[in-house]
């Protein structure tokens, strides 16, 4: 009786003669049309309100909200796609731009280029036959997330099969898995094989080396003031004479031996490749207290990921007492009671230990900040040995008189100043989301790195979004400076007392990972440590990968290819090799936002030929996470990547 019903239904809906051959875009069943917030409405706009674009109102319709996809069966007899297209009316400031995008049988067939409010509608009119499927797309443009789409007076003409809304299936999520081999028992040596400091400063350096305890661990050539603990691989002192001192480390067990060179240099530049460590933040917002510190301290060690080359131990806000002292000093809150013990602890255990502040007069959780008490703090921080502050804009917006680079850059100089003076090594961290290219000017004011945009959330487009778009930015990355896309988000997180499991998938946790060794970014650990997984374990403690993002040259990686779905990012090593990452799908890709087939696998086969990577001549390959060998067909390798997910390949010239 239902089925009956529904044959009707459909003789009177979609036979020829009855509506024209034709059927409206709001006919269709629109709750199939994703939206990036909000449902997608027929006739009315994301908001509810009526239709409006430039001024003109439409009767018909369907409103959106960028990221926006919607898949629709033709059976292959559609005859033509009509309709207008553009950015709401209704948001009054700050509405983004878009893009729409409409694709047949996985092609582009159109684009709208971008478009922004105010603009006239765009009219997109095209030939549809032998066509099987038709996707309609909103892409935002990343310059605001109010994204309000229209598609208006939009129509299919068919010839005699209605066409049909499909409810597009996400590929179902791969379980966790590992693919970092387990640490072998033979004496390995990790971490960064170069290491700035500054004259005359306290020295500490911990070498970080895996394999079966016990182990002895020695340095020869270290310059005179400095020496090694060869039961832990801590080397302290005082840092040497402007110079470069390179020092061979030998690390020896029952099994074997390992040695590598590490190079000292004494100067002015401090992280000569990427800070690696953790930050309270992404996980316990302003929730963290000493004990939390302490764990995650402990966990560095326990967990062994010291040993990988993980350092810092970064408070982020809400450490901050809510008044000075008399004598002006910002005391610690009563949640850590005493900071010096905290950071004794910390170096005694080889690590090193972060804090934070802003320029304004509140931070951006609104504790005490250092406007006009620079060099008091810097001092204080200094007397309780702290080694990395990250200096947060925040509320010095109420301060600066304006948005000039001049403006942007002063609190920032103010502060390199102060650090400069308390003869103390503190990697400088400046953080104010990218305003005014920081990029371009953050190393002149001594910034060891830069935040280049706002604040990663766990969300497969936070994160992709951030990492794929680190473009302009390339050239400004190099040793002693880094851009810094924020803080991992792999582990468990909440920003609060309250922590839930990231929500990226395993592949996409293991494209930001990936991602941010080829990017050369900082390497900061948002998770409670104390709850570490062996998968989080496996995606922080594969020291191929962290030897890509610790590689001694320092360069950052750029797009080589983008088609299809799959994004090829590449940059060269030290040693002549280049380390290449196929990512299986970007955030503004407009494939990758349609399932084309309900039963669509995950992966995608792909054959890198060597000419797209601008490479002649012949090459070995290895698979960097599972620290393995591909065999090499001719001019090309072969690779499967996963949805949402990575290969990482290392790509070595032979002769
Ligand atoms: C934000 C910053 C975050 C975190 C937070 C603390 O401005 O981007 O990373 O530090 O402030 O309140």
């Amino acid at each position: 009786m239902k089925h009956l019903l529904i044959f009707i239904l459909f003789l009177m809906l979609c036979l020829p003669g009855k509506s024209q051959n034709v059927k409206w875009l709001d006919e269709l069943n629109v709750d199939y049309m994703s939206a990036g917030w909000s449902n997608s409405k027929a006739n009315k706009s994301i908001a509810g309100n009526p239709l409006k674009v430039a001024g003109s109102s439409f009767q018909r319709g369907v409103g959106t909200h960028a990221v926006s996809s919607f898949l629709i069966d033709l059976n292959s007899n559609a005859q033509f796609f009509k309709a207008q297209v553009g950015v709401d009316d209704e948001i009054d400031n700050g509405a983004g731009s878009l893009e729409f995008v409409v694709m047949g049988d996985k092609k582009i067939l159109w684009r709208s280029n971008p478009m922004k409010k105010g603009d006239a509608p765009k009219d997109c009119n095209l030939p549809l036959t032998g066509i099987k499927k038709l996707a309609l797309i909103v892409l935002g443009l990343g310059d605001s997330s109010n994204d309000h789409a229209d598609w208006l007076n939009a129509q299919i003409g068919y010839k005699d099969i209605c066409p049909v809304a499909i409810k597009q299936i996400t590929p179902p999520e791969t379980p966790p898995y590992v693919l970092t081999p387990k640490v072998s028992p033979f004496p390995r040596i990790n971490g960064a094989k170069v290491f700035g400091a500054r004259p005359g400063n306290p020295f500490l350096f911990k070498v970080a080396v895996t394999g079966k305890r016990p182990m002895t661990i020695t340095a020869s050539g270290l310059p005179n003031g400095l020496s090694i603990d060869s039961k832990t691989g801590i080397i302290t002192g005082t840092t040497p004479a402007k110079g470069e001192y390179i020092v061979k480390l030998t690390a020896q067990n029952s099994l074997g031996k390992a040695t590598r060179n590490l190079k000292i240099v004494s100067g002015d530049l401090l992280a000569l490749t990427p800070p690696m460590g953790w930050n309270s933040w992404n996980c316990w917002g302003l929730s963290v207290d000493q004990e939390k510190v302490k764990a995650s301290a402990n966990a560095m060690i326990n967990k062994g990921l010291i040993e990988h080359g993980w350092t810092f131990i970064n408070i982020d806000d809400g450490w901050e007492a809510p008044e000075r002292a008399s004598d002006g000093t910002l005391n610690p809150n009563a949640k850590f009671p005493n900071m010096k013990e905290l950071t004794n602890y910390i170096h005694s255990q080889g690590l090193k230990m972060g804090i934070y502040s802003s320029p304004g007069p509140k931070t951006c959780g609104g504790f005490l900040g250092t406007y006009l008490n620079e060099h008091k703090d810097a001092n204080t921080w200094a007397d309780w040995g702290i080694d990395y502050i990250k200096y947060d804009w925040c509320s010095y917006t109420d301060v600066a008189k304006d948005w000039s680079l001049g403006e942007l850059q002063k609190p920032y100089l103010v502060m390199q100043d102060a650090l400069k003076k308390c003869n103390r090594d503190i990697v400088y961290s400046l953080c104010q989301y990218g305003w005014g290219n920081v990029w371009e000017w953050g190393a002149k004011v001594s910034g060891n790195l830069w935040r280049t945009t706002g604040d990663i959330t766990d969300t497969w487009t936070s994160m992709s979004g951030i990492g794929f778009s680190q473009l302009k930015n390339t050239e400004f990355a190099g040793p002693g400076h880094w851009n810094d896309p924020d803080m991992l988000i792999v582990g468990k997180v909440g920003w609060g007392p309250s922590l839930h499991n990231t929500h990226l998938t395993p592949d996409e946790q293991y494209t930001h990972i990936t991602l941010w060794s080829l990017l050369a970014a900082p390497l900061l650990i948002g998770c409670d440590m104390s709850q570490l997984d062996d998968f989080t374990l496996n995606l922080l403690c594969n020291d191929e990968v962290i030897e890509v993002n610790q590689d001694p040259l320092g360069k950052q990686a750029s797009p080589v290819k983008n088609s299809n779905g799959i994004q090829i990012w590449m940059r060269p090593l030290e040693d002549h090799s280049y380390a290449v990452g196929i990512f299986n799908g970007g955030n503004d890709d407009p494939y990758d936002l349609v399932s084309w087939d309900s039963n669509s696998s995950n992966a995608k086969a792909v054959k890198v030929l060597f000419s797209d990577l601008k490479l002649k001549g012949k090459f070995k390959v290895r698979d960097i996470w599972r620290q393995k060998n591909l065999e090499v067909k001719g001019n090309s390798i072969d690779v499967k990547v996963p949805h949402h997910g990575v290969a990482f390949l290392k790509i070595t010239p032979v002769k």
